[in-house]
């Protein structure tokens, strides 16, 4: 009786496992589908320091191509890109055809682009198929602290239903909201000054914003660590890596991460990228695992990666890496 009651016991934990690990689980492997390690010129079929990473419906990849001041984007399966955004000669400028140093970039459902134009100090739109795009956020070129001002803007996020975009704006140390067609735009986030206190922001680079729960994650970059922070809130809470901005390469800690994304589970994805690694955070848990790269080793391979900026899932929850500095778009299979 004991026997069978210990085999059942023993039975469901390994279904239990097996279910979890199976949900959790990516090719270590993995295959480049944009871009050429090694090479960073700006021919079509190569990108030079790849940021940011979208897909559409149809899984093409649109990639800020930041040293090439352009947005590239590769149809699934493709061997070379095509010019979105900016110059496809890779030329930076201030007009509205130009781009410098892009960073976070998304898509609305009709496949217009919304790209972070950091150097510019701006945020552009690009209806699909233009060949100039309009600001909506930001004074080109002039860098500030206003309402209506940015410094240094990097990750973008954008709440479906209302159109309301965030940006962090990160050398501000806040992340703004702009309600759509606003010509100014609300502190949500930090703007109390540098500083790792749960009332501030330091250097924050990546936001999601994640509906389910009306809040945004942010990847509080120069505090090493991932905070939840609900509108209306006046402070974050800690999601993953240190409460005081100790940086590290064990489990629970993160070096410099950069980038930061969820799935519809509620799970958080982290490009940790002094650690050279992708981290997972199931809900509610503080110790982390890798899924992508391995920790603190940099290299040219397959299975690792080089200074990884950020990272999408396409709705078979594979992953897309920007391994930057291998100036290449890795895809790990989900299994
Ligand atoms: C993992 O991906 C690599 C590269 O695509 C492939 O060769 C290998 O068979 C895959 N392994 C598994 C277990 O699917
Ligand atoms: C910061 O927190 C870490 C644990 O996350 C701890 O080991 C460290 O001692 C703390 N440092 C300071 C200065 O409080
Ligand atoms: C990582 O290091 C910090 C600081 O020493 C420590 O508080 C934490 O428990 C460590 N995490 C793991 C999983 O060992
Ligand atoms: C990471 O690697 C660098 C270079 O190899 C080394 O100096 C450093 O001590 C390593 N850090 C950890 C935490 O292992």
């Amino acid at each position: 009786m004991l026997i069978l009651l210990l085999a059942a016991i023993i039975a469901v934990i390994l279904v239990v496992t097996q279910a979890t690990s199976s949900a959790f689980c990516w090719n270590s492997t993995a295959t480049t589908v944009a871009g050429r390690v090694g090479v960073s010129d700006d021919a079509a079929n190569r990108l030079d320091r790849p940021f940011g990473v979208a897909l559409d419906s149809s899984n093409a990849l649109y990639i800020s191509d930041q040293t090439n001041n352009r947005v590239q984007k590769w149809l699934a399966g493709a061997s070379t890109g095509t010019t979105v955004a900016g110059q496809a000669s890779a030329v930076a400028g201030t007009t509205s055809d130009s781009l410098d140093a892009p960073s976070g970039v998304l898509l609305d459902s009709s496949g217009n682009i919304y790209v972070a134009d950091t150097n510019n100090n701006r945020v552009q739109y690009w209806l699909q198929g233009a060949s100039s795009g309009t600001t909506i956020v930001g004074v080109t070129g002039s860098a500030g602290s206003g309402n209506n001002e940015l410094t240094n803007p990097y990750g973008i996020a954008r709440d479906p239903s209302s159109g309301t975009l965030y940006i962090a704006d990160q050398s501000n140390h806040r992340v703004m909201s702009y309600i759509a067609g606003a010509s100014s735009g609300t502190v949500v986030a930090g703007g109390n000054g540098l500083g790792t206190a749960n009332t501030q922001l330091k250097y924050p680079v990546g936001i999601y914003f994640d509906a389910s729960s009306n809040s945004l994650i942010i990847a509080n970059t120069g505090a090493n660590n991932i905070v939840r922070w609900a509108l209306g809130a006046s402070s974050w809470t800690l999601i993953a890596g240190s409460i005081n901005g100790t940086r590290g390469s064990n489990a629970t800690l993160l070096n410099y991460p950069v980038g930061v994304t969820m799935d519809p589970m509620g799970n958080t994805y982290v490009a940790d990228r002094n650690n050279h690694r992708i981290q997972l955070f199931l809900a509610g848990q503080s110790i982390g695992m890798t899924i992508a790269g391995v920790t603190n080793a940099t290299g040219t391979s397959s299975t690792l990666l080089n200074n990884p900026y950020s990272m999408v899932f396409d709705a078979q929850l594979n992953l897309y890496v920007a391994d930057t500095y291998n100036h290449r778009i890795q895809k790990f299979m989900h299994c």
